[in-house]
């Protein structure tokens, strides 16, 4: 379906930001991550949301005060999501791509206006008669400038401008707060001449029309309560979804058909077997599994993995969505979601080149969350059906919340798919239920984790849209006289703490205080006030960051109570810095020693850096060998003598990856990231605090090389004294084990391996002797068989089963008609070998069964050939009885034989 004489979706994306950088001066911006710099959302939804501080004033805009960008974003949560919408519609995704251009008190309405109108008609030569545009008009607000603009400016007749209420014209903020405004739109029409939405506005809402452009008029702030307030400066802000624009341009019915998403549709059609187009509910299919597997790709690219919560949870329920309609429309009852990410990639990867940087990691992380998902995914499907089978019987519509959670808890249903599967059938969910069985649940895991303060993310964001970003010291001092501006208590604000050893949370102007992130914990330290009676030490024990307000977890030491307002002298703990440090420049010379020795295969999947070691996880298909790592450690060390100092630049994020350096998941874009650099043997984008030269990290020892994941590494390693003590123990454990062997250290290896000569002389020996043993054991067996019936039961207590297969062989060798069954309780359990001639065989007597029949009286199983069987039981105590019982059976089975 790709038609180059279409306009392609890079070529879009192409021309916009040219028309925009090039043409009207804009600065293009790359996308940041999926994963925002900002504790209101979870996942970026829209092309601004990276420049709500500018917006806001607490960031200076960017020179020049206009940007282009073309914004990975997401809607699958909060009250933004369109997941339901998602494959049902010709326009709605979960990841999507949306192109803006934004303004910071810089140009407004005109210029918005007429540029986005010249685009759209000029650049990508849309007919107006497909146009129609939308503004802001309410019994209180009626946005008369961007009427009169559209309406004289542009042209657009008259008849032609819809007026819009708040719901379709307002738009903002991206998250419970912050920044927004009227907004105006461009729909396009794809059955022009159609009835006029002039007179009725919920045509808009249908197939026929697709909304491609949004305006915003950012001009207000909205906070918490919902009153809004005028910013400081008139901005705009303005967004077009790719996929949308693709669609008409392009002339396709559907965003699934442009060629943005074709190849994926043919990729899962083809494994699935269907053709697109042929039966709807297939189609859905198709496009909901297209669109998860783009979303799940790109979330993976950002760092987002799958877990039970935030935006992992999302990307679980996600890829469990995707898993389910796959399994139910497409037939893929074995995991099949894997092999479509080379696609995804080869489409994206150009533009996007963390995922093709992360390509293993996502294949194995998505493969890994199917299998695990498909195990489950049957009996819970089984349950779910059951239950609403019987809840239809009784006309009940309404799946109990604590049923939904109960599949979540066990079955590992996100709500989302009870939901999709129950209204598939009619019913709906009780969410409410759900959420509150949820919470409960939560409820215990708090208080079973006592001591850890939950605190609402909303505080947060209130206290940094009130006093702004907390400003970071550490990097230069470890202590400061710093403002308290905020004090958190039990979740709450409040204006003071009194009292002692109650856990609470200070906020302040600025920090010395790192705070946990890139991996490394946050510092411990003190706040402190020295003024005579009323002196004040309060225990920092550690630091978080909460978007960009560091948090301080404190708890009382001495002092009657610290107020918001005052200036205490904030001091970070020295030693524990220290550490931190020394194990964190470690990790970055472990990745590139990884570099060097496994080559660029190795990427970094995450890393936990900590004043007691480090952990640093990364791709590779394979356990490392033993010299490698050696190696790995050998150049660690080698560089950490070289005491090369480090050298920091500040610069632009996309300077910093062309200079080589290695960057990290989830990086925030914006002018200044942070070079760390030791000569050339390490250089990464890193906002964690360093050594000032390499001999500070003195010594280094990995402790283990091992999976954690397939397809993921972990190393755990220790650095400095801690290295020194790693080695100390092995040194003493080397010497204790010399002591025991009174050999020196030195020939420790060829002692132990002269014993393990030794052993193995004996084994050999051991072995013998029991063949002998067991050669007279036979002797005395043969000669108690009754030639009439020659059954033998035996208990040879003690023996292995090895001895008893060997004792019953013997025995088989040396007689022709023969029913033996000898048992062993040796370790307690019951062991039990049976050996029947061919000719018994023939008149029906089993080895397989007399086993089995054997093992199940001493609690458990076996079995195998009519001519030679072993089983064995749990329960050794019974086998007297057992072997009586089974030996008085054979013989009456053989009585019954001879005279029947
Ligand atoms: N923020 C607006 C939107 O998401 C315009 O970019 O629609």
């Amino acid at each position: 379906m790709s038609d180059p004489n279409l306009l392609s979706g890079a070529e879009i994306r192409r021309r916009f930001l040219d028309y925009f950088s090039r043409k009207l001066g804009h600065k293009a911006m790359p996308s940041a991550s999926l994963v925002p710099n900002n504790p209101t959302v979870l996942i970026t939804p829209a092309g601004m949301l990276p420049f709500v501080p500018i917006f806001l004033g607490i960031e200076p805009p960017t020179d020049p005060p206009r940007v282009v960008s073309v914004q990975k974003c997401a809607r699958v949560s909060g009250k933004a999501s369109d997941l339901e919408n998602v494959g049902r519609t010709p326009r709605h995704h979960t990841f999507f791509e949306m192109l803006g251009n934004f303004s910071f008190g810089d140009y407004f309405k005109k210029e918005a206006i007429t540029w986005t109108w010249a685009f759209v008609t000029g650049e990508l030569g849309l007919d107006p008669k497909h146009l129609w545009v939308s503004v802001l008009k309410t019994d209180a607000m009626f946005d008369e400038e961007a009427f009169v603009i559209w309406r004289d400016e542009v042209g657009v007749p008259e008849d032609r401008i819809l007026f819009c209420g708040e719901k379709d014209n307002f738009w903002g903020p991206p998250g419970p707060t912050g920044p927004c405004g009227p907004c105006s739109e461009i729909h396009y029409d794809r059955e022009p001449g159609g009835p006029s939405p002039k007179d009725n506005l919920d045509l808009l809402d249908t197939d026929r029309f697709v909304e491609i452009w949004n305006l915003v008029f950012m001009e207000l702030f909205q906070d918490a309560e919902g009153y809004r307030i005028p910013l400081d400066k008139k901005n705009i802000d303005t967004g077009m979804g790719l996929e949308r624009i693709a669609m008409v341009v392009q002339g396709k019915d559907n965003t699934f058909e442009t060629d943005l998403f074709w190849d994926i549709i043919q990729a899962v059609a083809k494994k699935a077997g269907v053709k697109y187009r042929i039966k709807s509910e297939t189609d859905i299919a198709l496009r909901i599994v297209a669109d998860h597997l783009r979303f799940t790709v790109f979330a993976i690219g950002d760092g987002i993995m799958p877990s039970n919560e935030g935006r992992g949870y999302i990307l679980r329920m996600i890829i469990r969505r995707a898993v389910r309609y796959g399994r139910k429309y497409l037939g893929f009852t074995e995991p099949a979601l894997g092999q479509f990410v080379k696609t995804v990639v080869q489409q994206y990867g150009d533009v996007y080149p963390e995922i093709k940087q992360r390509y293993d990691l996502i294949v194995q992380t998505l493969a890994e969350e199917e299998a695990r998902f498909l195990e489950t995914l049957d009996r819970g499907l089984r349950l779910l059906e059951e239950l609403i089978g019987d809840l239809k019987k009784s006309d009940r519509l309404h799946v109990p919340g604590d049923e939904a959670f109960r599949l979540y808890d066990t079955y590992g249903f996100p709500l989302e798919l009870t939901v999709d599967i129950a209204e598939e059938e009619g019913l709906t969910v009780d969410r409410e239920g759900f959420e509150k069985a949820m919470a409960e649940q939560r409820e215990r895991a708090r208080k079973a984790r006592k001591g850890e303060s939950i605190v609402d993310d909303q505080v947060y964001s209130e206290i940094l849209a009130e006093v702004g970003p907390t400003r970071f010291l550490g990097y230069e001092t470890l202590s400061a006289e710093c403002t308290v501006k905020a004090l958190i208590l039990d979740g709450e604000r409040v204006d003071a703490v009194s009292g002692t050893n109650r856990a609470f949370e200070v906020i302040l102007d600025r920090t010395p205080f790192y705070a946990e992130s890139g991996g490394q914990v946050g510092d411990r330290g003190t706040f402190s006030r020295e003024d005579g009676h009323h002196g004040l030490t309060v225990v920092v024990n550690d630091t978080v960051k909460v978007g960009d307000l560091f948090v301080h977890k404190c708890l009382f030491d001495n002092g009657e109570e610290i107020r918001v307002g005052e200036t205490v002298f904030a001091q970070v703990e020295p030693d524990y810095r220290q550490l931190a440090a020394i194990h964190h420049s470690a990790t970055h010379l472990l990745n590139a020693a990884l570099m060097q020795v496994l080559g660029d295969q190795v990427t970094q999947a995450g890393s936990y850096v900590s004043p007691e070691g480090a952990r640093f996880d990364f791709t590779l298909n394979r356990a490392m060998t033993t010299s490698e790592i050696q190696r790995v450690e050998y150049l660690i060390n080698k560089w950490i003598q070289e005491n090369i100092p480090r050298s920091l630049e500040v610069m632009d994020i996309e300077s910093a990856k062309a200079s080589g350096a290695v960057a990290m998941f989830g990086e925030k874009y914006g002018d200044s990231v942070r070079v760390i650099a030791y000569g050339d043997r390490s250089r990464e984008l890193c906002g964690g605090t360093h050594v000032n030269a390499l001999g500070e990290i003195g010594l280094v020892k990995i402790l283990s090389e091992s999976s954690i994941a397939s397809g993921v590494r972990r190393i755990e390693m220790v650095a400095g004294e801690r290295a020194y003590k790693a080695f100390k123990i092995l040194e003493t454990e080397l010497a204790k084990t010399a002591d025991m062997l009174k050999a020196p250290v030195r020939e420790v290896p060829q002692k132990v391996e002269k014993l393990m000569e030794t052993l193995k002389s004996q084994d050999r020996l051991i072995r013998e002797l029991e063949g002998k043993l067991a050669a007279q054991a036979v002797d005395a067996l043969v000669s108690e068989i009754p030639a009439e019936t020659p059954v033998l039961v035996r208990l040879l207590g003690g023996q292995s089963m090895d001895g008893l297969k060997r004792i019953a062989e013997q025995l088989a060798d040396r007689l022709s008609s023969h029913v033996i069954l000898l048992g062993s309780d040796e370790g307690g359990k019951a062991g039990f070998v049976c050996a029947v001639s061919p000719d018994q065989v023939e008149r029906g007597i089993k080895a397989g069964d007399i086993v089995k029949r054997a093992a199940s009286l001493c609690g458990g199983g076996g079995g195998g050939k009519p001519g030679f069987a072993q089983a064995g039981g749990r329960d050794g105590s019974k086998i007297q009885d057992a072997l009586r019982t089974v030996e008085g059976e054979i013989l009456a089975r053989m009585h019954e034989l001879k005279t029947g």
